[in-house]
């Protein structure tokens, strides 16, 4: 099947590049012609695990083909993804100028039956929306003429993947969600992702918009939850570990997003939990408990920064080493990294920081200034005053403890995802903070 994919940001491209890979020819979209001419050679302007052979592999199987046009993607294409971003705005809603200058551009391009789907995540009604824009344009180019009817469907296909393992969340979903308004659409829809043999869930468009905003925000919900519990753990002496494994087990509760730490980041949950709680407000309801959700997020970065205050005494010209930068592992994505509010608390309060990430250092230098970038862990125990764990990447956990005790002005290390082994550390005469887990002083 032809497929034409409008926006090659993390969504689009690893969209585009899997569903060639299951088998489609695809065509990747972008406006910004340079990120096109580096795509061209093969080279994603994005770290994401197991991409990089996938497009190398998809292009050389001519499968896989990259253009600055829309307009000449949509002509060729049967399904039209558009992919573009939605950032927010300041009141929290959606900007969905972007969505509305690919749908007018796609229209622009349609001279037969076409599937437009939504990938993007944007407020219900959406769909709805793209319909009426995509259905002005062709009236207007009708104008004059005995009308020429293109038929189109519009649909919503909500992403559900995770940065860091999307190809693998890709290819291996829990369930698929189509919204859809005729069957015509369904069965092509269904016909894309046959290859995958996944569990399709089919509904009505604004449904699969809210599946979309209802899903992140209950995500974020767990993890506020449990953060919330590792504040309560800290005071009464419990240890929100042990806390969310007794609650995992619950079938009805789950083991997953019960890891506490200094909070969520990324492209999504922020921006997702804030468009809900406007969603909610245009729609006359207060959502009090996703404002509530965001607030804990806040708390957590800042009870974070106010346990390392607290230990350290007078941070003004000590050196602080941080080891991890971007807002989860396997990624070198910086967008709402609570490592950007953490270290910018820090600064002001004068610390020195030195940091290593593996892979989001290119970003985070844009992003921090007057933080020194080290070339490896080691360099940012170097005369380090303590260390502060904020991104869990498993090169972490083999490093050598006794050789960065050696190199550090005092062995003190606060662990904002809870990931080393507390008692592996304090044995090696580490005094060890973490959140909610009882600590060297508790
Ligand atoms: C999320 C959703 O999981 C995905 O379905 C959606 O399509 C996009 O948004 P992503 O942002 O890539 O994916 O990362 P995710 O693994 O969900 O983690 C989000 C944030 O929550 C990270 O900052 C992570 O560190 C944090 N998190 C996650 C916790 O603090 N505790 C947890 O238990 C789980």
């Amino acid at each position: 099947m032809h497929i034409a994919i409008i926006g090659s940001g993390y969504v689009g491209l690893v969209t585009g590049i899997c569903l060639a890979e299951i088998g489609h020819t695809v065509i990747c979209v972008d406006n910004d012609k340079k990120k096109i001419q580096s795509l061209k050679k093969q080279k994603l302007p994005i770290y994401e695990p197991g991409l990089d052979v996938l497009l190398k592999s998809n292009v050389q199987k001519k499968r896989l083909t990259f253009t600055a046009s829309i307009t000449e993607a949509a002509k060729k294409a049967e399904v039209i993804f558009i992919a573009v971003g939605t950032p927010s705005k300041k009141n929290g809603e959606a900007d969905l100028t972007y969505v509305e200058h690919a749908a007018r551009d796609i229209a622009k391009g349609m001279d037969a039956y076409k599937v437009i789907v939504e990938k993007s995540t944007v407020p219900a009604q959406t769909g709805q929306r793209i319909e009426r824009a995509v259905r002005l344009v062709l009236n207007q180019k009708d104008k004059g003429k005995k009308p020429k009817r293109v038929d189109f469907d519009v649909a919503s296909n909500p992403e559900f993947l995770r940065e860091g393992s999307a190809v693998s969340d890709f290819m291996n979903p829990d369930r698929i969600v189509i919204g859809v308004q005729s069957k015509r659409a369904e069965n092509i829809l269904r016909e894309v992702y046959k290859p995958l043999k996944a569990r399709i869930i089919v509904t009505d468009m604004n449904s699969a918009e809210l599946i979309k905003h209802a899903s992140n925000s209950f995500l974020a919900t767990k993890i506020s939850f449990i953060n919330a519990v590792s504040q309560i753990c800290h005071h009464v002496g419990a240890d929100v570990i042990k806390v969310a494994e007794g609650m995992g087990y619950d079938k009805r509760i789950g083991k997953d997003f019960l890891c506490a730490g200094i909070g969520y980041g990324g492209s999504c949950f922020p921006k997702d939990v804030d468009a809900f709680i406007r969603l909610s407000e245009d729609s006359g309801y207060d959502f009090t408990l996703l404002k509530e959700v965001k607030n804990i997020n806040e708390i957590q970065k800042s009870s974070f920064v106010k346990m390392i205050k607290d230990i350290l005494w007078n941070v003004k010209g000590k050196t602080i080493g941080i080891l991890g930068l971007s807002f989860k592992p396997n990624t070198d994505d910086m967008r709402s990294a609570p490592s950007l509010d953490i270290i910018k608390d820090l600064k002001k309060e004068g610390a020195k920081i030195q940091a290593y990430d593996p892979q989001a250092m290119g970003k985070a230098k844009n992003l921090l200034k007057g933080v020194k970038f080290c070339s490896d862990p080691y360099a940012v125990a170097r005369h380090a005053d303590c260390l502060l764990l904020l991104t869990e990447w498993e090169d972490f956990r083999t490093m050598n403890f006794v050789k960065v005790k050696k190199l550090m002005n005092h062995a003190l290390i606060f662990d904002g995802r809870n990931f080393f082994c507390k008692t592996e550390l304090e044995q090696l005469g580490f005094e060890y903070f973490g959140i909610g887990v009882k600590n060297h002083q508790s």
